[in-house]
């Protein structure tokens, strides 16, 4: 069976599916993101989103705050739907194809993720009895980041006259809807396109933001694959390409649709840019850009695929996941990734926590170069985290923004958005991560450290000592059912290993010679760092000692208990039904929270610990954000209870091809997508990245024969294959390690077998 498929075939035209289907199997490369909407479009009425988007391309948006108390944020970034250059009508012997006319024979469509397209295919017969079948595959470039292509071939089932009408409509607007606050409330005008313009057979639109001061330009060429009457013409800020051409049965034509988008962002000249790509992208068949787009995949699999054996439908799942991830992240510092990637405008474009948490760990472990490309991209907005700490009232340090394209903050609720402090210690932690993988320390003394040091000083300003402890009052953490706590223990992990590190790093560039520089440009002190060092052994972490377990803050075991069984299933998600205030008064999680702390920080717990903490709040969590089961999983795993983590890993897995939190339409989650790889790499495999090295503790799950997986770990490249007997670990390539295997040393120098160790997690 083939995993690199994703295939559905019948015709469903049910409001909420057609949706869904636009999302999954939109394409996007990083850089630029089509929904899967048909050509032809929908009639008025029936569901549909339809959208082209870029990646860091934004326009400012008011964000009124009913009172003006200091500092709110009044101002967002929303990502924009830029252009549609998907539309094309077809009709035969003048009646126009659609599926919701005439008749449709058979209907299909897949995703091949082997060859990063997408197909579409429609066997259908006019309502006189003319037939077609249409094919259509559809293509984001990696090779070249701002192509798009469509090629729409049609084949006559009987003689007929054919014609083609290809648009590219400049002027387009953003999908709203009221009701859902993880929506935009409104849908203003914010591009404005100036007049289309045709050259050399091609049409150009040039669009200017509103406020954001940005501009990009949508390029299309329409060529047809035999002689027809042809036209192009230009209306206002759109333009019409047709052509008309009689065909007999058995006959195919193919009209290809190329597409190149340029913005400000990254080219100084857009138009210019535009036309030279445009001009690249016709000059060769297409049949070279699929070859492109083949090898860069077969590259891609060869060291991020995980494959497991024995369960094909999860397998596919897996795959599709990772698939999500390569079509979702920034290629450029100036980028990063989306909460619901480029296939839906689903919490506007923004970038969140979920990067450095969810996916960062698996591309610093399978593409180091991405990796440190998302920790650029943080570099860079580097001067609005101070400039956001400071609106927060600290004298030093940098804050990141919760939710952010192009670093202000965007979060209209600060309680559950500018409140999540943790992300500095989340972006501190990625940091160290891909540290600890790679080694690198030039890094460190470019991007690295500079963060580090910042996130720790700010944690100096934000806590306070009491009674010779280090204290952080009133931040939220992940749980969004609970705000404005006190001593948050996953926050306060966090900053206590942030703090650490800031001191190891410059200890590290102080060997490597290269410490004065930094020092130097952030103004960076021996006393600060002797700071650092204290808050750090002194940070305070709540522990129950009767409960043996770690509180959520000071405040969460002093609660009510929400009784979840109690609840009618139409209430979930919680936050879409009961006012903020009232859920912040009960126990109840919307997502991982402590046990995330100790998935990431499993050091700081005894085992017993971690185990009460898993039971107490697994009856509390409803999983009500995407971000929770996978972590679940991992710990169900490092507790040793197998058949709890393949469950919860089954739940992550599935969650957008099933859309089983309903909200898929408006694209997919891919904090989840990347928590489906750590469920699987961290989870069954037991990985963890320590500074004593790289840790492995792999458990197989019943019903699987086998999985693996390859990591990069320094110069060498790994490779994790477990079976039912065990299991062995392959130096593919580079230098011999030294590694922990069940927490022993070992070392791998070429094959290493080992068996499996049932025992691990439960003593
Ligand atoms: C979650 C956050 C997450 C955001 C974007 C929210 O529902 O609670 O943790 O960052 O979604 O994915």
């Amino acid at each position: 069976m083939d995993t690199k498929l994703l295939r559905k075939t019948g015709l469903s035209l049910d409001r909420e599916e057609l949706m869904v289907n636009e999302t999954l199997f939109h394409n996007a490369n990083g850089y630029l993101g089509v929904r899967s909407n048909f050509e032809e479009g929908v009639p008025e009425g029936v569901g549909s989103i339809r959208g082209e988007y870029l990646n860091g391309f934004y326009d400012f948006a008011d964000m009124p705050q009913a009172e003006k108390l200091c500092g709110l944020c009044e101002e967002k970034q929303t990502m924009l739907n830029i252009a549609d250059t998907q539309t094309i009508f077809l009709s035969v012997d003048g009646e126009t194809f659609s599926l919701f006319g005439g008749e449709v024979l058979e209907s299909a469509r897949e995703l091949d993720m082997a060859r990063g397209v997408t197909r579409r295919t429609v066997s259908w017969k006019s309502t006189q009895g003319a037939a077609v079948t249409v094919d259509v595959t559809r293509m984001a470039s990696f090779a070249m980041l701002p192509l798009f292509t469509i090629e729409y071939r049609v084949t006559a089932q009987s003689d007929c006259t054919l014609r083609f009408s290809s648009l590219h409509i400049g002027s387009v607007k953003n999908y709203c809807d009221p009701t859902d606050p993880r929506l935009a409330a409104e849908a203003p005008q914010y591009l404005h396109a100036a007049p289309a313009a045709i050259s050399g057979g091609a049409s150009f639109v040039t669009a200017h933001t509103t406020k954001s001061g940005l501009s990009v330009t949508s390029a299309v060429k329409n060529v047809l694959s035999v002689p027809a009457e042809e036209s192009l013409r230009a209306e206002g800020s759109s333009a019409e390409y047709t052509a008309a051409v009689s065909v007999k049965a058995g006959e195919s034509v193919t009209l290809t649709k190329y597409t190149v988008l340029c913005d400000s962002v990254r080219y100084d000249d857009c138009r210019a840019e535009a036309e030279h790509l445009l001009a690249q992208a016709v000059s060769v068949p297409l049949s070279d850009w699929y070859g492109k787009q083949k090898a860069y995949l077969d590259q891609y699999w060869e060291t991020c695929a995980v494959q497991v054996e024995g369960d094909d439908d999860l397998s596919r799942a897996v795959t599709y996941n990772l698939y999500q991830l390569i079509q979702s992240v920034g290629k450029d510092p100036h980028s990063n990734i989306a909460a619901k990637g480029l296939s839906g405008e689903g919490y506007e474009g923004h970038y969140f926590w979920d990067t450095e948490m969810y996916m960062l760990p698996f591309f610093s472990l399978t593409r180091p170069d991405i990796a440190r490309n998302l920790i650029e991209y943080r570099h860079t907005i580097l001067p609005y985290a101070r400039e956001n700490a400071r609106i927060l009232g600290h004298k030093k340090g940098a804050l990141y923004a919760w939710r952010t394209i192009m670093g202000k903050e965007c979060s209209g609720y600060f309680p559950s958005g500018s409140a999540q402090y943790h992300i500095d210690g989340d972006i501190a932690y990625s940091i160290i991560s891909y540290y600890l993988l790679t080694k690198d320390v030039d890094f460190l003394a470019k991007t690295g450290a500079e963060i580090v040091c910042e996130t720790a000083r700010l944690w100096i300003d934000a806590g306070s000592w009491y009674k010779g402890t280090f204290r952080i009052n009133d931040v939220t953490g992940p749980d969004e059912y609970t705000c404005i706590v006190n001593n948050n223990y996953y926050t306060n992990c966090l900053a206590k290993y942030n703090l650490d590190w800031a001191c190891k790093f410059c200890a590290i560039l102080e060997k490597a010679g290269k410490l004065a520089p930094l020092a130097e440009k952030i103004g960076l002190t021996q006393e600060e760092l002797d700071e650092f060092r204290r808050a750090s052994d002194a940070m305070y972490l709540p522990y129950d000692e009767e409960l043996d377990l770690n509180p959520q803050d000071d405040s969460f075991l002093t609660k009510k208990v929400w009784d979840l069984a109690a609840t009618p299933k139409e209430d979930f998600p919680l936050l879409l039904h009961y006012h903020p205030l009232y859920l912040y008064r009960f126990q109840v999680c919307k997502q991982a929270d402590t046990v995330l702390s100790h998935f990431v920080m499993e050091d700081y717990q005894k085992l017993s610990t971690m185990r009460h903490s898993f039971a107490y709040y697994e009856k509390v969590t409803t999983h009500d954000s995407s971000l929770s089961t996978c972590i679940f999983s991992i710990m169900a795993s490092r507790l040793g209870m197998p058949e709890k983590a393949y469950d919860y890993f089954g739940e992550s897995s599935k969650l957008d091809l099933f859309n089983t939190h309903h909200n898929t339409k408006d694209g997919i989650h891919t904090a989840n997508m990347g928590g489906t790889y750590m469920a699987i790499v961290y989870g069954f495999g037991g990985l963890r990245v320590k500074e004593s090295g790289l840790c492995l503790a792999p458990a197989l799950p019943a019903g699987w024969t086998s999985y693996r997986f390859r990591v990069r770990y320094e110069d060498a490249l790994i490779g994790v294959r477990v079976t039912k007997d065990g299991g062995e670990l392959t130096l593919c390539e580079g230098s011999p390690k030294e590694l922990f295997l069940y927490g022993k040393p070992v070392t791998l120098d070429k094959t290493l077998p080992f068996a499996l160790n049932p025992d691990w997690g439960k003593e």
